[in-house]
């Protein structure tokens, strides 16, 4: 299950690449991004972008249910992980000091901000109605997708 899931998440890299292969609009590529992973992991009810803008989070592209739009940087776990520039991969959201519950089914959630030239321009959020959904690999695997995504828009700014 271990090789498999590595193997996945190269394969998700591949195709991320592909998409991404001469197309500068962030918007865009956040878009087919999203459809990507939604679609090419399991056992997720909702994957996408928030952006930041000055002290809060705006709801970018994502697939799944609509979801809050503003999320003050600090709060929740897409604004800890603004706030840490860190990764952080929740087991079980209803243990997480201020979770902000978008979906009664929620259960599980990974959070990978988005840094460029040492700043959080946004986060890449995961959830999951399965607890324990998440573990290192996909943590590794969704950075990866991430570092793709921003590196590309460093070298092709829209
Ligand atoms: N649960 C998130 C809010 C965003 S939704 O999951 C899409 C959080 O606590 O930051």
């Amino acid at each position: 299950m271990t090789a498999g899931k590595s193997q996945l998440y190269r394969n998700l890299a591949a195709q991320l690449e592909a998409l991404l292969a001469g197309e500068r609009d962030p918007i865009a590529n956040a878009a087919n991004m999203a459809a990507l992973i939604y679609h090419g992991l399991p056992d997720l009810n909702w994957a996408g972008f928030y952006f930041r803008q000055d002290i809060e989070l705006v709801l970018g592209p994502f697939q799944g249910r609509p979801a809050c739009v503003r999320i003050p940087l600090g709060k929740g776990v897409c604004g800890a992980a603004a706030t840490r520039a860190a990764t952080v991969l929740v087991p079980d959201v209803h243990q997480f000091p201020g979770h902000i519950a978008c979906d009664p089914v929620w259960h599980s959630e990974l959070v990978v901000p988005l840094v460029e030239d040492g700043a959080v321009t946004g986060v890449l959020d995961l959830d999951s109605p399965l607890a324990g959904r998440f573990d290192e690999i996909d943590q590794a695997g969704c950075e990866r997708l991430v570092a793709l995504y921003v590196d590309h828009h460093r070298r092709c700014p829209g």
